[in-house]
């Protein structure tokens, strides 16, 4: 197939444009050439900017684009529209953000959607995420009627991760001079992710069988727990490290926000988040690498990220708690119980 990737150098995309090439595509990336720009140079690369330069799509054709980076309808209806008679199929990768009730599990892809009071926003990295989402895979929906795939994925993990949400735990798992690792909630408490490689071979398996309809794509097929998790992590790395499990009362009370200071914690009030209903993707050939191998591959990429930007690279600390807020945080806890 001739596959367009909007997007392609960036966690999700690169694991595609892999994928892609393992099975004989012709890959074509396009994107503003900020982010690795080096990154395939076997590859075409066509640059512009999705929002208001998409010249160099012009006059092609392909027979699937996969657009990776759509957060805002204004935006996407640009490349939808233009791409409609370019594309036999439009993969829109979406969020299962898009739901309107994350309190309740058991989440299909027939469930209700957010709704936004201000349609009009572009404030994405906001609570608008979910609602803008929903606008998005409308857009591609209406734009491209029939012929579109819309994917919503949960946590994404694995290597090339640039949020550091899962990553924050190995590594800080792996750090043995620290032994006191602050933990959230309890062992039993649920965590559903997808690897980005089984997102990307998920997503190239629907492109070659011309796939049309909404699928949610997170994982694993069995109840993964943080327990699991960071078990998994000690014994990987052969760490030493004692977990502190606090309440989520006391995670509450000192404001630690899920996801970003405290990523994989699910607050209890968001019970739907982890127990998602995925069988829909399952039964059309999702499958899930072990877990050991995402906590192994994570590491080794972390550790070359490390080494390559060292220890002041602004990406190398993002979501989780630094090593003063854990101490503190830990005393305070230490000091009530
Ligand atoms: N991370 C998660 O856990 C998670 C969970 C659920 C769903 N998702 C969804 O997965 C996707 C995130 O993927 P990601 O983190 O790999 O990448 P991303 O940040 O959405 O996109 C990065 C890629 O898009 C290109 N790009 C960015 N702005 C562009 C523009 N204006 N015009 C053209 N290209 C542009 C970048 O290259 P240049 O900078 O060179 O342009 C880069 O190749 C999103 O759709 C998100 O909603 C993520």
């Amino acid at each position: 197939m001739k596959i367009l990737i909007i997007g392609g150098t960036q966690f999700i995309g690169i694991a595609q444009v892999e994928i892609a090439l393992a099975r004989g595509h012709e890959v074509t990336i396009f994107n503003r050439g900020k982010t690795n720009a080096d990154m395939f140079p076997q590859v075409e690369k066509l640059i512009g900017d999705r929002d208001g330069n998409l010249e160099a799509l012009k006059g092609r054709r392909w027979d699937v684009v996969i657009d990776n980076c759509g957060y805002v309808p204004r935006i996407v209806k640009q490349s939808a529209e233009l791409l409609a008679d370019a594309v036999d199929r439009y993969i829109f990768i979406s969020t299962i953000s898009v739901f309107a009730d994350l309190t309740k599990p058991g989440i299909d892809e027939n469930s209700p959607l957010a709704k936004l009071e201000d349609e009009t926003t572009e404030v994405y990295m906001s609570e608008a995420y979910g609602g803008l989402k929903v606008l998005c895979e409308k857009v591609v929906e209406e734009a491209v009627p029939g012929r579109t795939l819309i994917i919503r994925p949960g946590l994404i993990v694995g290597p090339n991760d640039p949020t550091n949400r899962f990553t924050y735990w190995p590594a800080r798992i792996a750090d043995s001079s620290r032994k006191e690792v602050l933990a959230p909630d309890s062992p039993e408490v649920g965590s559903q992710v997808i690897d980005a490689r089984d997102l990307g071979a998920f997503t190239i398996k629907m492109a070659e069988e011309k796939a049309t309809g909404i699928y949610n794509a997170t994982g694993p097929d069995y109840r993964l727990t943080l327990g699991k998790i960071f078990d998994t992590s000690k014994e990987i790395t052969g760490s030493d490290v004692n977990f502190t499990w606090v309440s989520e009362e006391f995670l509450l009370e000192n404001k630690i926000e899920p996801f970003s200071q405290m990523p994989l914690w699910v607050p209890r009030a968001m019970a739907g988040f982890d127990k998602v209903n995925v069988s829909k993707a399952i039964n059309a050939g999702l499958t899930f690498r072990p877990l050991e191998e995402t906590i192994r591959d994570t590491l080794a990429f972390e550790a070359e990220r490390h080494a390559k930007a060292g220890e002041d690279d602004p990406q190398l600390k993002r979501a989780g708690l630094s090593p003063e807020r854990e101490a503190e945080l830990l005393a305070a806890w230490h000091a009530k119980n």
